[in-house]
């Protein structure tokens, strides 16, 4: 199949341009496009065989469910059964935007785009590009991230390009998408909305809107193999890059600083309460990693380092590469996906990290940087013998 790449100009949306593609929806095909937080790979929503396509463009598990995108708020209503009081508050605060919520499907929802559940993910995503397909297609669209699954999301028309050329119909390039990370979800069908994904909609935004927010234990640590997370996405290696990624983090950050509880019950949750996402990275942490490098490269190996604009200087050796200024949160999230895939691009075959404060949009930043390294995290006063473990 030959992928079209149509370039969009967001300033001056040419509907023409996005009428073709609304068609090839509309006719049961695929087209990948641009949202705030990454590139979605787009399909009928309420077509099984359309969703069929996608898990097979993906290489994705077809138990994995989509999120069904929407251009305005009421669309939401034949979709599922009720919404919730959280749901309308959250709605109204973030939407449209960066927030994903779960709620009972409606009949119309097929169980091919759900995996077989009886709920739906639903978000009205903020990007006008997105916003207006669907809005040209009078469909809910159906996208997951438009990477091959096990990949990193993709946050230009170029990853997306590496990733589905020759596997769908079309590739609506709106330039590099604004978050870099992806939605916040939180499931609404219970009594306290619960975080199953964090994003840029923060836990601290969400607890300011609706008070109390549960979090799903998949996003702190790993899930113990007879446990099924709440969004079945966060059972798999996401995000994962080819090279074998380790982070370093001096450990005062997992229990010196002390530990929080958030949540009850089952979904209590030990946080650490995190430092100033503008504190300097130490001299441990640095020096841990340089060893860690000429370590692997010693060993003949290509060793990639993940640090940010203060200590991009510090690291001699390996390829380094910055995510931004670490007390930008905005920045470090924006790069993660990019950076990841260049590593892979690059062939290394280790990557050693520094970590973030997991506060605001650190959470969403950490979340993704432990998954991607399957929790291998090393801590700057352990010996070194304890460092093998750990690596899920
Ligand atoms: O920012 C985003 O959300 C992007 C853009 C394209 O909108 N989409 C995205 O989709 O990240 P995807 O498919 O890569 O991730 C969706 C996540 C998965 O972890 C999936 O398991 C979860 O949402 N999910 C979807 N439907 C669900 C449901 N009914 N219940 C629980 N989790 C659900
Ligand atoms: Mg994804």
């Amino acid at each position: 199949m030959l992928t079209k790449v149509i370039k969009i100009d967001n300033d001056n949306i040419d509907d023409r341009l996005l009428t073709e593609a609304a068609e090839i929806l509309c006719a049961g095909g695929l087209v990948a496009f641009p949202t705030e937080t990454v590139y979605g790979l787009g399909a009928n929503g309420l077509d099984e065989e359309a969703a069929r396509k996608i898990y097979a463009a993906k290489g994705r598990p077809s138990d994995n469910p989509l999120i069904l995108h929407i251009s305005s708020a009421e669309e939401i209503v034949p979709l599922v059964q009720s919404v919730p009081e959280a749901a309308r508050k959250l709605m109204d605060a973030f939407w449209p935007g960066p927030l994903t919520m779960i709620f009972p499907k409606s009949s119309i929802v097929p169980y091919g785009t759900t995996g077989g559940l009886d709920t739906v993910a639903v978000r009205m995503p903020s990007d006008p590009v997105a916003n207006r397909l669907i809005a040209l297609a009078g469909l809910p669209i159906a996208a997951p991230s438009a990477n091959r699954s096990g990949r990193p999301s993709p946050t230009t028309a170029e990853h997306v390009m590496q990733d589905m050329d020759g596997r769908i119909e079309m590739i609506l390039d709106g330039g590099p998408v604004g978050i870099g990370v992806e939605s916040t979800i939180v499931d609404v069908t219970g009594d306290v909305p619960i975080l199953l994904r964090p994003g840029a909609v923060t836990m601290e935004m969400l607890q300011e809107t609706v008070g109390h927010v549960d979090i799903d234990p998949a996003i702190t640590g790993p899930m113990a193999a007879d446990v099924r997370p709440k969004a079945p996405g966060m059972k798999y290696r996401h995000y994962a890059p080819k090279a074998e990624l380790v982070l370093v983090e001096e450990r005062k950050n997992k229990a010196g600083g002390g530990t929080r509880r958030m949540g009850q019950g089952r979904y209590a949750a030990e946080l650490t309460v995190p430092e100033p996402v503008s504190e300097p990275i130490s001299e441990a942490v640095i020096g841990r990693i340089n060893r860690l490098v000429q370590e692997k490269l010693s060993q003949g190996y290509r060793v990639g380092v993940i640090c940010t604009d203060e200590t991009e200087n510090q690291y001699p050796a390996g390829i380094v590469r910055s995510l931004g200024i670490r007390g930008q949160q905005e920045t470090i999230a924006h790069s993660l996906f990019a950076v990841l895939r260049e590593f892979d691009d690059l062939q290394v075959d280790y990557i050693y990290s520094e970590s973030f404060a997991r506060d605001h949009l650190g959470q969403a930043i950490m979340n993704r940087l432990t998954k991607a390294a399957g929790y291998h995290v090393i801590y700057t006063n352990e010996k070194k013998e304890e460092e093998q473990h750990g690596r899920q």
